[in-house]
């Protein structure tokens, strides 16, 4: 928790420590669910990179010829431990992780609206494995902090970070809903892939609302609904096949939610119909995906007949 030290004075730092100590102590526990990730961890945790380069869509943290080939298959066995591989890609020591998502091609397209992160202290909520967070640690921040409660995710976090040693990152065990511990904390919030799991979605915004500096910056990126009205979708169980899916909004209804939830500079700055293009599934992760998602005889709409998704970015500002 040294990263608490990179933080401005305004957070609660014994708040947060509390947490953290609760989440850490529960995830520390000796049972199967959290010993699945936290050995092969321990285990990676071993080697560390000589070559790491976050600045390229593929995130490099090592080359082939720094590990012998029987180590490599080692470490291969290790990484297929946090499988389903979600986000990437990642090439570690010469092991090419094709994850479900092609997330260097959302990252192309935040990159235009991200403003200068030298020295600054950025969040992105709902990190997962940290991709985005590798890939804005090129930016030289003076930190970025995912948040992700999910030990799965956490863990296969940690293990790419003792590899890749990018001093200037860290990932914890918490969620959006403990954003309120660092109030006017960030320059810069990443909110991607989240607001639509939120049943008070307003309350989440005003929340990172306060967490962000005067003249902070917050991107959101979210699953949307296509057409010009400002309306949300609220399905009866899923949306796509997802769960825990609460309104999925147009375009329109995001800029309205962030303008009354206190942003100005409201821009909505991309959006495009998903495809399997970027989400499909991989030796990595060979479950369902996109196009189990969507209804074969009609692909303007989900399984459940609902429109199929499209992908909104937009940025505020404080
Ligand atoms: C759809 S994924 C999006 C991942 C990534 N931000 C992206 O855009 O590709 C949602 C992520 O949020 C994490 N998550 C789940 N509940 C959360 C919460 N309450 N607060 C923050 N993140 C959460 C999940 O574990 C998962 O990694």
């Amino acid at each position: 928790m040294d990263y608490l030290d990179r933080l401005p004075a305004t957070v609660r730092r014994a708040d947060i420590e509390a947490v953290l100590r609760d989440r850490h102590q529960w995830a520390g526990q000796q049972k199967k669910g959290f010993l699945r990730y936290r050995r092969p961890a321990e285990f990676l945790a071993r080697f560390r990179a000589e070559n790491v380069d976050c600045s390229e869509g593929v995130v490099h943290i090592g080359h082939a010829d720094e590990v012998s080939p029987p180590i490599r298959q080692q470490i291969k066995d290790q990484l297929k431990a946090f499988m389903p591989w979600r986000k990437g890609p990642f090439s570690v020591f010469g092991i090419e992780i094709d994850a479900e998502w092609r997330s260097e091609r959302k990252w192309r397209r935040v990159l235009p609206a991200l403003p200068d992160l030298s020295g600054a202290v950025v969040a992105d909520i709902g990190c997962n494995n940290g991709y985005y967070l590798f890939r804005l640690s090129s930016h030289q921040p003076l930190l970025a902090l995912g948040f992700e409660p999910s030990v799965h995710h956490y863990f296969c976090f940690q293990a790419l970070n003792a590899m890749a040693g990018c001093t200037n990152l860290a990932a914890d065990l918490l969620g959006v809903e403990q954003i309120g511990l660092f109030p006017e904390t960030f320059d810069l919030v990443l909110l991607m892939g989240i607001i639509y799991h939120r049943s008070s979605p307003i309350d989440a915004l005003r929340d990172i609302n306060a967490a962000l500096k005067p003249g902070g910056r917050l991107i959101v990126e979210s699953q949307a609904i296509p057409g010009d009205d400002p309306i949300a979708l609220f399905p009866q169980k899923t949306y796509a096949k997802v769960p825990g899916t609460y309104f999925v909004p147009t375009g329109a209804c995001l800029v309205n939610w962030l303008r009354r939830a206190g942003f100005s500079a409201v821009e909505l700055f991309d959006a495009h119909p998903m495809s399997s293009a970027e989400q499909r599934r991989t030796e990595w992760m060979v479950f369902e995906s996109f196009e189990d998602f969507i209804d074969q005889s009609d692909p303007s709409k989900t399984v459940e007949g609902y429109p199929a998704p499209w992908r909104v970015f937009l940025s505020a500002e404080k």
